[in-house]
């Protein structure tokens, strides 16, 4: 019968077959220790000498890492194996000896993996950390169905920027300019008026050149979009989103994070309410602590992030920046234009912005304002200003970046490992 690791406790006592691939091995004398993989997990066959035949026995010798093989044999639950499960091999065919794989055992520099990122997805380290990433983006297809929301899938070529034109790819769209999305904000409003509350999932491109440990080329970006709902109710959804991604990846995928070595009494913490700080007394805070560089008015870059989250142990809102360090179709806070109704949310542990949001300018006069001040006078403009004009109302969104989310929970030092392929200022192969 056929089987795979995943669903190998269904099958205790019986014969089956698995398609695999050699991780490791191991032998003394008359007994060979086979590390097999199967994409779903790893189990370990045992081959006796005595109980298998000639050719079985010759070609688990023959058997080199990440060669590739049906193994035959009976199931047996064994406490100590990590999987909790043993095979006891009976037979073996080869489908093919891989020859000089490049990733051994032994130390390897970021670059050559990243060159090899192909096969590098194979070992156990990254295998763990894109399953978490699978478990983050099931649980945010389940929490906002769950509450209502319904997926609206915005455009990737686009004839308009939302995040300001520093950073957008461009590109030919027949005879005319496009660029692909930096977010599907704008459009995700359009929907949210027609749906009131939905959600993107999709990938966004920003040509910077930031050479961080958490910026990406290209990244998937989950954005919310809520209709008849205030800055106050925003930050409340984005908590408990939080809590529920981090609940869900304790709950399935404590395997993974053992795998990877997270330390998950960190992660237990995390429970709605956030603490909240203003800008302004962030950059308080932060002249205290003696970031003599900072001017109010600035954005904040990775340093001034990394300080203020050091101070919590859970995510933590940065709210009211200034208007003209922020997006054009921020609401100002009434009574005080020179700041928006935002926030960021702030990562623990130094993982920096993991999510931007805001209440949006509902008004059409102001709009109209932020227009002219940002010359936005391109035609491909012209149906965002009309959300203003029929039937506005307050609304209320953010997008959360899905690798900064899993480097977090992860717990990684960069964010290359966070998505299969990453794309890096230096960097588009694989
Ligand atoms: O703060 P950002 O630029 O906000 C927007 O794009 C809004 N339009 C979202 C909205 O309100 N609908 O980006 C949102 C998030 C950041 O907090 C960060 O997590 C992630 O996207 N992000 C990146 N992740 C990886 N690499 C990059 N270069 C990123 N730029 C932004
Ligand atoms: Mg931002």
């Amino acid at each position: 019968m056929k089987a795979t690791v995943s669903e190998i406790n269904q099958h205790v006592g019986e014969e089956v077959t698995i398609g695999a691939w050699l991780a490791n091995k191991r032998s003394s004398g008359k007994i060979q220790f086979l590390e097999l993989r199967d994409g779903t997990g790893y189990i370990q066959g045992v081959v006796l000498k005595n109980a298998v035949d000639d050719k079985s026995w010759e070609e688990a010798k023959e058997l080199t890492q990440e060669s590739s093989l049906y193994v035959s044999g009976t199931v047996r639950e064994d406490k100590r194996a990590p999987s909790g499960f043993e095979l006891t091999v009976s037979s073996i065919e080869i489908i093919q000896i891989a020859q000089d794989y490049p990733i051994t055992n032994k130390e390897h520099g970021v670059e050559f993996l990243m060159d090899h990122r192909h096969l590098w997805l194979r070992s156990s380290r990254q295998h763990a950390i894109l399953r978490i990433r699978n478990e983050l983006i099931k649980a945010t297809y389940d929490f906002f169905n769950n509450n209502g929301f319904i997926k609206v899938d915005p455009p990737i070529l686009t004839g308009s920027s939302a995040e300001g034109t520093t950073d957008l790819f461009h590109t030919k769209y027949f005879n005319q300019d496009a660029y692909l999305s930096q977010s599907g904000q704008l459009y995700m409003e359009a929907a949210a008026m027609a749906f009131r509350n939905v959600f993107s999932f999709g990938p966004a491109f920003r040509a910077e050149k930031s050479k961080t440990r958490r910026h990406l080329i290209e990244f998937w970006m989950i954005e919310p979009e809520m209709a008849f709902c205030d800055h106050e109710q925003n930050l409340k959804i984005q908590e408990d989103y939080i809590t529920f991604l981090v609940r869900r990846v304790l709950k399935n995928c404590q395997n993974e994070l053992k795998t990877i070595g997270r330390d998950t009494s960190k992660l237990e913490k995390i429970k709605p309410p956030f603490p909240r700080i203003t800008y302004d007394q962030a950059v308080d805070f932060l002249k205290q602590q003696g970031f003599d560089d900072i001017e109010w008015g600035d954005d904040f870059g990775s340093p001034h992030e990394t300080a203020i989250a050091e101070h919590f142990d859970v995510p933590v809102f940065v709210t009211e920046y200034p208007t003209k360090a922020k997006a054009f179709y921020m609401k100002p806070v009434p009574g005080r234009e020179e700041v928006v109704l935002c926030a960021d949310l702030l990562a623990p542990e130094g993982y920096g912005e993991i999510i931007g949001g805001s209440q949006r300018i509902d008004d059409l006069e102001l709009m109209k304002k932020r227009y002219q001040q940002y010359h936005l006078t391109d035609p491909s403009y012209k149906w965002y200003l009309e959300l203003r004009q029929y039937g506005s109302v307050p609304h209320s969104g953010f997008g959360l970046g899905l690798e900064r989310a899993v480097a977090w929970i992860c717990g990684l030092d960069h964010i290359r490992e966070t998505i299969p392929f990453p794309r890096l200022l230096n960097r588009i192969y694989p």
